[in-house]
């Protein structure tokens, strides 16, 4: 069994095609063909099922899919940082989720070049989720994301805890009133936007509705990536980082609207459609149109995580939290301060 027969598996597994994955991997089709049927002599098990199209897994191919992929994925992140370890670079790659963009990161930014003169920088808009992958594949050699993630590979420092803000429409009854409680906000329509999902195992489920005369119509608009539904016809865990917030009070919001993003979220509120909730960071957005007012709730907050590799730990990451601290302090932020392993 070699590397070539694994990859060649895989790829005809993923693609479910010998044409396809010969044209994927530049590879001709006997010589696919070929590569699979070593792997299967020499494991003495059919991993494929040749006779169907498209061409179907096995229950042991299944199976052995499940566990190689993880394990060539594994291979492919060793490489890569055994590469990175022999020859660092001198750029240092952040990936950031856009809600950190309107915040610190460009004073942050600002602050370590003027400290560290030499340094190169490139800023990569990509979720807290595929971060973990990018991370590995060495696209990133740091990340700043909004959730904690369980990933063997991955170190998470939790720099701080952003407070939560209510998002109203200037004309909003509520607009002009602070220290709100969130169940006052729980008849409005919530604007969801968030991409990246608690885990399962801190989910809570089942909050009290908020209203008890609520119908569980659930509509989705098939013109726009806008789907709207009650949210009171939740009986799975809640996952969704806001529906959590309310969660944790035992409320549900009256009705939601799911969008892509944070932008088109804050754009809904402008337009009157709806309220939500960003980090108090994004307070100076479209205040043409949007009042922003604090919660009353000092647990309601969204912690701000910086992750790496555990084992390959850019050269230049200590001078990015010396500049992050230098921040916190001229602003009188209140921080914990740590150190990388
Ligand atoms: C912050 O707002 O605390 C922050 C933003 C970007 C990078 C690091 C920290």
């Amino acid at each position: 069994m070699d590397l070539k027969q694994l990859k060649a598996f895989i790829v005809i597994a993923d693609l479910r095609s010998f044409s396809a994955a010969a044209a994927q991997t530049g590879l001709s089709q006997p010589s696919l063909s070929r590569l699979l049927k070593q792997l299967e002599t020499d494991m003495g098990v059919e991993l494929i099922d040749r006779y169907h199209r498209p061409l179907n897994l096995t229950e042991a191919g299944a199976f052995f899919y499940d566990k190689i992929s993880t394990i060539l994925t594994e291979i492919d992140t060793v490489t890569s940082m055994t590469q990175r370890l022999s020859a660092p670079s001198s750029i240092l790659n952040i990936g950031f989720v856009p809600s950190v963009l309107y915040g610190l990161l460009p004073e942050i930014i600002a602050r370590l070049k003027q400290s560290s003169p030499d340094i190169e920088v490139t800023l990569k808009d990509i979720s807290s989720y595929q971060q973990m992958d990018a991370l590995k594949s060495g696209e990133i050699d740091i990340g700043f994301g909004r959730f904690a993630h369980q990933d063997p590979w991955i170190q998470q420092i939790l720099l701080r805890h952003e407070r939560y803000v209510v998002a109203l429409p200037k004309s909003h009854p509520l607009a002009h009133i602070s220290d709100q409680r969130l169940i006052d906000l729980a008849n409005n329509r919530l604007i969801l936007y968030h991409q990246t999902h608690l885990p399962i195992t801190t989910a809570l489920t089942k909050p009290k509705p908020a209203s008890a005369n609520l119908t569980a119509n659930t509509t989705v608009n098939p013109k726009s990536s806008r789907s709207t539904k009650s949210a009171a016809s939740f009986s799975e865990p809640i996952t969704e980082p806001l529906l959590h917030l309310f969660a944790q009070y035992g409320i549900s919001p009256f009705t939601t609207t799911t969008v892509s993003d944070l932008q088109v979220a804050l754009g809904l509120v402008a337009a009157g459609e709806g309220i939500t909730l960003v980090p108090a960071s994004l307070q100076t957005v479209r205040t043409e149109q949007i009042s922003y007012q604090r919660l009353v709730h000092e647990n309601v907050t969204s912690p701000i995580y910086l992750h790496t590799l555990k084992d390959f730990v850019h050269p230049k990451i200590s001078d990015l939290l010396t500049a992050i601290y230098h921040v916190y302090e001229q602003r009188g932020i209140t921080y914990r301060q740590q150190k990388f392993m």
